[in-house]
């Protein structure tokens, strides 16, 4: 079973690896001994490598890690490189830009693919997200309401791809101009369970999470000045925390720009839970290798 999109999950497994998050991960038994993961990323990365690392070491696997444009997926066709490396690999965890390509390189090979974030999604991520809010937040999450400020990013779509199904409101402050046509963010308005807001205050008002993402990612350096002065509104400074619910928590999915989409007094706020989401990267990450294997181990059987 691969893993591209949230989507790829049914709710009933989504909420299995959030409940084996949740508990004790060093319980789960070593299910993937003996075998072999290759993590190939385009871009760089610290939370998403070295969380799959250690839960995959914890797992029984051994990985080999390797920068894509270090190998001959930059020469050759993607497609073909990737049947050749599913046959020297158990998994395969990609970081790459281009969605679609890996949503080809899944169909061409039988090992299952875990994205670890491309320009559409970032599905791992999300699944951080939502304990995350789960535990810190004193409700069911069909109660909770998640503000999200910034620039409309693969996290934001990941982020509605898994709060809206498990019930969770979402108010999204985003600037006319970079909002995107997409499918997820549409079914979720249509379900009246996502509203898009021009101001960032409107957004944020009565929310139980405020979440931002960066404004300038990778390969995106040389548009900064653009970006920073058509997101600069948008930025979570205290003044726009206060004005969410007086429990609410911060969320970041990390590396953060302090002084850009978020202010130092906010990300360093009593009620910032930024690095427990980012701890939550292994946690649900061991627990999403654990559930996804399991049941291709149980479909072989
Ligand atoms: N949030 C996240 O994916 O972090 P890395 O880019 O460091 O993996």
């Amino acid at each position: 079973m691969n893993f591209l999109t949230n989507r790829d999950i049914s709710l009933e497994l989504t909420h299995e690896i959030l409940a084996t998050a949740a508990g004790d991960v060093g319980d789960l038994p070593p299910l993937l001994q003996g075998k072999r993961a290759i993590l190939l990323f385009e871009k760089t990365s610290t939370r998403t490598r070295f969380s799959f690392e250690r839960a995959l070491g914890e797992l029984g696997c051994a990985t080999s890690y390797a920068d894509l444009r270090s190998t001959n997926f930059v020469k050759a066709h993607a497609v073909d490189e990737v049947r050749v490396i599913g046959d020297y690999a158990d998994l395969l965890l990609i970081r790459m830009g281009d969605h679609e390509l890996l949503a080809q390189m899944a169909e061409a090979t039988p090992v299952p693919i875990i994205n670890c974030m491309t320009d559409l999604a970032h599905p791992c991520q999300a699944l951080a997200d939502a304990l995350t809010i789960v535990q810190h937040c004193a409700k069911p999450l069909t109660e909770v309401t998640v503000a999200y400020a910034g620039d409309f990013t693969n996290v934001l779509r990941s982020l509605a791809e898994i709060c809206c199904p498990l019930g969770a409101q979402m108010k999204v402050a985003v600037p006319e101009p970079a909002r995107t046509s997409d499918p997820t963010i549409e079914q979720a308005q249509s379900q009246s369970q996502l509203t898009y807001f021009d101001n960032v205050a409107d957004a944020v008002r009565g929310a139980d999470v405020v979440y931002t993402d960066t404004w300038v990612s990778l390969g995106q350096e040389e548009e900064r000045s653009q970006r920073m002065e058509l997101f600069g509104p948008f930025a979570i400074t205290k003044e726009v925390f206060e004005s969410a619910n007086d429990t609410a928590i911060f969320m970041h999915c990390l590396p953060a720009e302090r002084g850009a989409e978020v202010a130092s007094d906010v990300f360093d706020h009593p009620r910032s839970v930024v690095f427990r989401q980012a701890y939550n990267r292994y946690t649900t990450g061991k627990a999403l290798l654990y559930h996804l294997l399991k049941a291709g181990t149980e479909r072989a059987a």
